[in-house]
């Protein structure tokens, strides 16, 4: 157990991002939340889509430059949603006129997109490594905030890609937290170390991903979320379990930390804490 003075905020990093009160259980167990990357194993998936439903009211912006982007195209088929969470993506696609399928592996998700579209958006359950689909059967694809938590986005891009048409359009939008700053006189700005997400820096690696997985990158956007609040870091990046987790894990000194985290506090009072978080999204087309 780490020895820092870290009140429990109960909540979890994104890349399994938590917000909903500490997990119950011996301290040690806290890290094993397995948050996104396995939702249905969540003893709280409520926090889950709470926050998914956070996040859309968030980044509406990312959101919509995706849905513009496959629209533009006209797709004559429907477009894949991987991942698809709670749904908040394939409204958005059934709203600007586009067919859409959506796909996940957790029965809480499918179920939370089939009540949000009312079930006029096909949900089906599987996960972004085995997709039950015919190669090419998609006029394109999207993924959003999801190869973070995979055990291999090669994987999931591969098959994601083999299921869409040659020419049709993909979309990926992921985090790097590889990149995170926060403002700090204690420590260096660059706080990778913050995300136990399985893959946190995938966001920079989007375009040579998409180019192994066979297509031409088209665009990069990309976003910078400014956190303002210590209440993002603890929503988003679950602050202050990530600080003990990395001190656990050795990324981290822990007097550092106890430093870290009183100067954030600090800030935060004072109306002075900064955070970024850079959110890549890269077009591409199958070639
Ligand atoms: C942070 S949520 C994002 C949901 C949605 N894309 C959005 O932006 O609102 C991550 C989603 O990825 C799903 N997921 C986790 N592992 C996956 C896998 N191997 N293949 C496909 N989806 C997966 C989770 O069940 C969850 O719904």
């Amino acid at each position: 157990m780490v020895g820092l003075r870290l009140a429990a905020s109960g909540v979890e990093h994104h890349g399994g991002a938590w917000s909903g009160g500490r997990p119950p259980g011996p301290r040690r167990e806290r890290w094993r939340v397995p948050g996104f990357s396995a939702v249905d194993d969540s003893d709280q998936p409520g926090a889950l889509l709470r926050y998914l439903d956070d996040a859309a009211a968030a980044e509406s912006g990312m959101k919509q430059y995706a849905v513009a982007a496959h629209a533009l195209r006209r797709p004559a088929g429907p477009i894949l949603d991987v991942g698809c969470g709670a749904g908040h993506d394939l409204v958005l696609l059934a709203d600007a006129g586009l067919a859409a399928v959506g796909v996940d592996p957790s029965a809480v998700m499918v179920t939370a997109a089939r009540d949000r579209t009312a079930a006029a958006v096909p949900v089906v359950r599987a996960a972004g490594e085995a997709l039950p689909f015919a190669d090419g059967a998609f006029a394109g694809c999207r993924i959003e905030r999801v190869l973070l938590h995979v055990a291999d986005p090669r994987v999931v891009l591969a098959e994601s890609v083999r299921c869409v048409a040659a020419g049709g359009l993909v979309t990926v939008l992921e985090p790097d937290f590889g990149s995170f700053r926060v403002r700090s006189t204690t420590l260096p700005e660059r706080a990778d170390w913050i995300s136990a997400a399985r893959n946190p820096g995938v966001g920079a690696r989007l375009w040579e991903l998409l180019e192994q997985a066979g297509c031409d990158v088209l665009d990069r956007v990309e976003e910078l979320s400014v956190w303002r609040s210590l209440a993002r870091l603890e929503n988003v990046a679950g602050f202050p379990m990530s600080v003990e987790r990395a001190v656990a894990a050795g990324r981290l000194d822990a007097t550092d930390a106890t430093r870290w985290v009183d100067e954030q506090r600090a800030r935060n009072a004072a109306g002075e804490f900064y955070a970024l978080l850079p959110k890549i999204q890269v077009v591409a087309q199958k070639r």
